[in-house]
């Protein structure tokens, strides 16, 4: 598992960095941190999220994080993501990687995996299956895991500001899920320890936030 303090073993191949972990674990506010230093670097950058970017993602993102819905299933939900990915795949992602920006996405498929493999149990195959068609081939160089306790990330959304929130219907699912989430992100994180880098989260913000820009500074060498 890579840390923090031994970050020095990330290797920059190319530039495509995700930011992951539960609701309201800082990843929106990281990824502005991370966009910040990019443009004092002289790098450019583009800021990107799942789900929803696009445009079949502005057509998907309601009816995704919408309210309880009688076709809500585990299995739609997986290929509603799915969905959502390769064409935000297609669209943004691959495109601002040819012409050499770095990309920097909130959520990618890791969260399907949480989401819909710990915390709602579709068969994790199934979803690898998935996600390994959306994303083609695209995968990060760099995953940011921001480890939080899903009861402060519920605290801190309530806490945001109304024009910050993202009017998601999971953020009110009960806490045994999101407590499947967080675990269920720390195991990917162990099956690919080169790429993922653990943050903790629930420090305050600046020493959070300097422990973003210390990754990135190292990662963008
Ligand atoms: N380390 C932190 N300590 C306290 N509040 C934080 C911290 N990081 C982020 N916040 C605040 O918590 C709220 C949720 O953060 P956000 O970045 O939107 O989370 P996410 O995108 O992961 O859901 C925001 O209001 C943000 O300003
Ligand atoms: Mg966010």
């Amino acid at each position: 598992m890579i840390v923090e303090k031994n970050s020095s073993e990330i290797k920059r191949e190319n530039g495509f960095i995700v930011f992951e972990g539960v609701n309201g674990c800082g990843k929106s506010t990281a990824r502005k941190t991370a966009a910040r230093l990019l443009a004092e670097m002289n790098i450019s950058a583009v800021e990107t999220f799942e789900p929803g970017s696009g445009t079949l993602g502005g057509i998907l993102r309601p009816l995704i994080l919408g309210e309880k819905a009688a076709w809500r299933s585990p299995i739609a939900e997986l290929l509603l993501f799915g969905a959502d990915r390769a064409g935000h795949v297609t669209e943004v992602i691959k495109p601002a990687l040819e012409e050499n920006h770095i990309v920097l996405c909130d959520r990618y498929y890791y969260s399907t995996v949480a989401f819909q493999g710990y915390g709602r149990g579709v068969d994790l195959s199934l979803i690898k299956t998935v996600n390994d068609s959306a994303v083609a081939g695209v995968v990060p160089d760099l995953v940011l895991l921001f480890d939080l306790d899903p009861l402060i990330g519920l605290k801190r959304t309530l806490r945001r500001a109304p024009s910050e929130s993202g009017d998601d219907s999971f953020e009110k699912e009960d806490l045994a899920f999101h407590n499947r989430i967080r675990s269920g992100y720390l195991e990917l994180a162990r099956t690919a320890l080169e790429r993922f880098v653990i943050i903790d989260a629930s420090r305050e913000l600046q020493v959070v936030e300097d422990a973003v820009i210390k990754v990135l500074e190292h990662y963008l060498r």
